[in-house]
């Protein structure tokens, strides 16, 4: 019976949370580039922020700031050095234990958005310091 409950109410957040995604991509399609953006930061989330957003125990994070050691952000969205296309490279090819992503995962739209999305966001981080 708890158990019954608890499945729906997770099918029920699961339901919102798409809702409330595509909610978001249609406001974000009307004005322009922002729906790429929105939609890249969306890939980002889903994707990439487990190992490269910032703050302790991000693999990707750490991997890159003893890679750069602050010669460079360690953050990848606060990295305005970093060229969209070797984001694409790399998110195709992998990288130690970057796994590589395939087409069914990101698509190439959703490739070009998170690019997009990563290194605008990079650049504007730059720009306000
Ligand atoms: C499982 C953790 C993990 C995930 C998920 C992950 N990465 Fe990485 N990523 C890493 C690690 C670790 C490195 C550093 C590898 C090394 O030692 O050079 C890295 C390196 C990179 C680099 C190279 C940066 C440089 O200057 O060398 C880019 C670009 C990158 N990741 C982008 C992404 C994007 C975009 C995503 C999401 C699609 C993503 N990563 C998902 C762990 C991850």
């Amino acid at each position: 019976m708890t158990r019954s409950i608890v499945t729906m109410r997770g099918t029920a957040v699961a339901a919102l949370g798409v809702a409330c995604m595509l909610a978001a991509w249609g406001a974000g399609a009307q004005d322009g580039g922002r729906g790429d953006l929105m939609h890249g930061e969306q890939v980002y989330t889903q994707w990439c922020a487990a190992c490269h957003a910032a703050g302790p125990n991000m693999p990707g994070t750490q991997a890159l700031e003893a890679k750069y050691n602050g010669a460079t952000a360690a953050v990848l969205v606060e990295r305005a050095d970093l060229p969209p296309e070797l984001v694409k490279v790399i998110v195709r090819s992998g990288v130690s234990v970057m796994p590589p992503f395939r087409k069914t995962e990101i698509s190439d739209a959703d490739l070009e958005a998170l690019a997009d999305y990563i290194v605008t966001t990079a650049r504007s981080h730059g720009a306000a310091q």
